[in-house]
């Protein structure tokens, strides 16, 4: 698999959306990371269904990557289908039945994955990695971009190389949090294919980053 960058858009200038979102895609951005946080699940609220559906309108080429850091999404789960997304990952940790949830996002034709946590083991999605398209280890607890990765994280990728390998499955694995062109090469090292980047993009010269981490993705594979 070709290794993707996933710049979030969490970090970009909200009134200049459109612009900021080109400029990455573009460059060479894989997917549009999109963080969806309903200020229960995680103590921040970002935004919903009516801001991603403009984004599906402005860029109508990417591919959006929605994770929802939402308590019980299943509710929702219609809503994002409809907004065009592409990827849609639930928390292990914000839902009760995980395997339900995934089954109801890949029956709207959505791809399916499931995200843990920093203090979460790969244990507990253990029983529904066959069904997963993507596995998100969070590298940062939740809520917010420009956080420092936490390098104990990048055990969980290894750990899901392994199993992947072992079982015969084919999830992605995707890190999220804290990734910077300073330690890229060490999650790279890790195994990881999806690498979400936020602040270290937007904020900046935008196509020089995405040209710089897509280079440095590229050699790693
Ligand atoms: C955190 C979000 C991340 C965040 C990453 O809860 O899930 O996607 O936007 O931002 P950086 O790269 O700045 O840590
Ligand atoms: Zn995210």
């Amino acid at each position: 698999m070709k290794r993707k960058l996933a710049p979030s858009m969490l970090s970009a200038d909200f009134g200049h959306l459109e612009k900021d979102l080109r400029l990455a895609v573009d460059a060479g951005a894989d997917y549009i990371h999109v963080d969806v946080m309903d200020g229960h699940f995680v103590p921040n609220i970002s935004f919903g269904p009516p801001v991603i559906k403009v984004v599906r309108k402005i860029i109508p080429d990417c591919i959006m990557d929605v994770h929802l850091m939402v308590t019980e999404p299943v509710r929702f789960l219609k809503d994002y289908a409809e907004c065009g997304a592409d990827i849609l990952t639930v928390h292990a940790e914000a839902v009760k039945d995980l395997k339900t949830t995934l089954r109801e996002i890949a029956s709207a034709g959505i791809k399916t994955g499931a995200a843990v946590s920093p203090d979460t083991p790969v244990s507990a999605i253990t029983p529904v990695l066959p069904m997963l398209d993507q596995v998100l280890v969070m590298s940062v607890y939740p809520g917010y971009g420009g956080q420092s990765l936490i390098p104990e994280t990048l055990d969980k990728i290894r750990e899901l190389v392994e199993i992947r390998e072992q079982s015969g499955l084919s999830y992605d694995i995707e890190i999220d949090g804290g990734v910077k062109l300073s330690n890229l090469e060490e999650v790279l090292a890790a195994g990881t294919d999806v690498i979400v980047a936020g602040s270290a993009i937007f904020g900046h010269d935008i196509p020089a980053m995405v040209k710089r981490f897509r280079d440095t993705i590229s050699e790693g594979s």
